[in-house]
Order: structure tokens, then C-alpha cells, then sequence
């Protein structure tokens, strides 16, 4: 892989399980130092304790702005600053299209793009001043194709992530920061096997071209890929890794 990212520091939120764990795995064998950061700092606090020097767990709420500055100020103490910023974490919420309450669209946007919004924000400009910095958005290929199997909630907001990859992408592109999204489809993961039944996920893999679910280790390879800094020429890109079910 082009570039040396020995030392450098990478934020991932919701990385006390599933994608985003991977992702902070797969960094931190890459060289990062890697701050894994989530709700449930327990189980953020186990994955950094497995993965030892160079890695640290803290609490962190994506649906507000003060935890990501705090954040961001932690790591400038620490580690001198981050160099990547991955907004992983997410949650999606089966429901009925016209059932959802205001109160629940709001709830899930909240998560899963007011999140990406505000650590763009808070990141972005401290990337920005120091003259380099990547940025990886998780979005999802619901926000691509308007599917409303995850919620019609979840599909906007990841709608709105890869608008927000753009916007960003365009605003810090002068200053060395890229911004990136990858769109995956439904992953082989724990909990799409723990909330889909088994039935249902044979039927749904049948209709996915390449037969299987998603690699979640070759999507964090790709985050992995894209927080390089050989990686600066790819910026306001989506790459869209859903086993055929979504060209264009
Ligand atoms: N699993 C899939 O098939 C799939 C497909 C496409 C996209 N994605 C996206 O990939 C990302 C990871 O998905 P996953 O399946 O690993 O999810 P997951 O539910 O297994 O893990 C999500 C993590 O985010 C954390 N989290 C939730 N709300 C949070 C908050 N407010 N603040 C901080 N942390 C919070 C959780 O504690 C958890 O550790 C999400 O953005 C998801 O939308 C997943």
C-alpha cells in the first residue's frame, strides 16, 4: 500500500463491535494508532485492551457535538492530534414506512447523519489547520436504491451521508483533507445473522448477483485503504461494494 501510516492516529466510532471493530483491527495492523470510540465503552475498552500499545477506548455519543471535540482534544493530548476520522457507527430501525413518528425519523437521523455532520465539522477544521487529514463515512447501499427493509429513516440518513461526503469533500479538498464514503450491502456480520432470520437471509442472499453477503473485512481493507495517505488523489467518492446489487 502507497504511503507510510506508521504512527499515524485514526478516530472510529462504534468500534466496539462489528464493522467498525474490524475496522479499528485492520487500522491498527496497518500501523495506526487507533482511538475506538462508541456508547459502550465495556466492550470499546475490550477490543483496545486486545489490540494493546497503540490503541485506547473512550465513550463517546455520535449524536453529540461536545463528545466529538472532547474527543478531538483527547487525541491532540495524547497522540498529537488525529490524522483520520472514520464515522462508522450507525444503528437501522425495521419499521413500517407509514408508522414511523417524528419522534423515531428524528431519533435515527440523529445517529446516522446529524453524527457525521457534526464530526465532519469538528475534524474537518482541525484537519484543515493542521494541512492533511482522511475522512471514511460508512454509508449504506439503503441510501443508494431508497430500500426501506432497514427503515425508511436509516435509507434517508444514508442518503444524506453521501451528500455530506460531497459537501465536505469539496470544502477541505484545498486543504489536504480527503472525504470519502463506501456503500456496502448486507454484510456477513453477527447482527444481520442475530436480526434477520435465517430464512429471510437465504431468500435475500439469492438476490444479491454475487451469491453471498459482504465481506466486512474486505470493507474495512477498503476504510483502510482510503485513510492511507497514499490515498490523496480519491476525494467526495463513494465506493460502492454490494456484491452487484446496485451498479451504476
Ligand atoms: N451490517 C450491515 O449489513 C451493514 C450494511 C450497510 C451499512 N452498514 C453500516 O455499517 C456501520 C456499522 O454497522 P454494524 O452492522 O457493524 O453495526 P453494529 O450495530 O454491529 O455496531 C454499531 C456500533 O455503533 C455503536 N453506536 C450506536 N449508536 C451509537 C452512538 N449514538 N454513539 C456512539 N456509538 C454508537 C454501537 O454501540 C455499536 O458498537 C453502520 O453505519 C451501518 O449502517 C452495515
Amino acid at each position: 500500500m502507497a504511503g507510510d501510516n506508521t504512527g499515524k492516529v485514526a478516530l472510529v466510532t462504534g468500534a466496539a463491535r462489528g464493522l467498525g471493530e474490524l475496522v479499528a483491527r485492520r487500522l491498527h495492523a496497518a500501523g495506526f494508532r487507533v482511538a475506538l470510540a462508541d456508547l459502550d465503552l465495556e466492550a470499546a475498552t475490550a477490543v483496545a485492551y486486545s489490540l494493546g500499545e497503540g490503541a485506547l477506548a473512550l465513550r463517546l455519543d455520535v449524536r453529540e457535538k461536545a463528545g466529538f471535540e472532547a474527543a478531538a482534544a483527547l487525541l491532540q493530548e495524547r497522540w498529537g492530534g488525529a490524522d483520520v476520522l472514520v464515522n462508522n457507527a450507525g444503528q437501522s430501525k425495521v419499521a413500517a414506512l407509514m408508522d414511523i413518528s417524528p419522534e423515531e425519523f428524528d431519533a435515527v437521523v440523529a445517529v446516522n447523519l446529524r453524527s457525521v455532520f457534526l464530526a465532519c465539522q469538528v475534524f474537518g477544521q482541525a484537519f484543515a489547520a493542521r494541512g492533511h487529514g482522511r475522512i471514511v463515512n460508512i454509508a449504506s447501499l439503503a441510501g443508494q436504491t431508497g430500500g426501506t427493509a432497514t427503515g425508511a429513516h436509516y435509507a434517508a440518513a444514508k442518503g444524506g451521508v453521501l451528500t455530506l461526503t460531497k459537501v465536505f469533500a469539496r470544502e477541505l479538498a484545498a486543504q489536504g483533507v480527503t472525504v470519502n464514503a463506501i456503500s456496502p450491502g448486507p454484510l456477513d456480520l453477527p447482527i444481520v445473522h442475530e436480526s434477520v432470520p435465517a430464512d429471510k437471509l437465504a431468500a435475500i442472499t439469492q438476490t444479491i448477483p454475487v451469491r453471498t453477503l459482504g465481506d466486512a473485512g474486505f470493507i474495512a481493507d477498503a476504510v483502510v485503504l482510503l485513510a492511507g495517505s497514499g490515498a490523496g488523489s480519491a476525494t467526495g467518492a463513494c465506493w460502492d461494494i454490494n456484491g452487484g446489487l446496485f451498479m451504476r
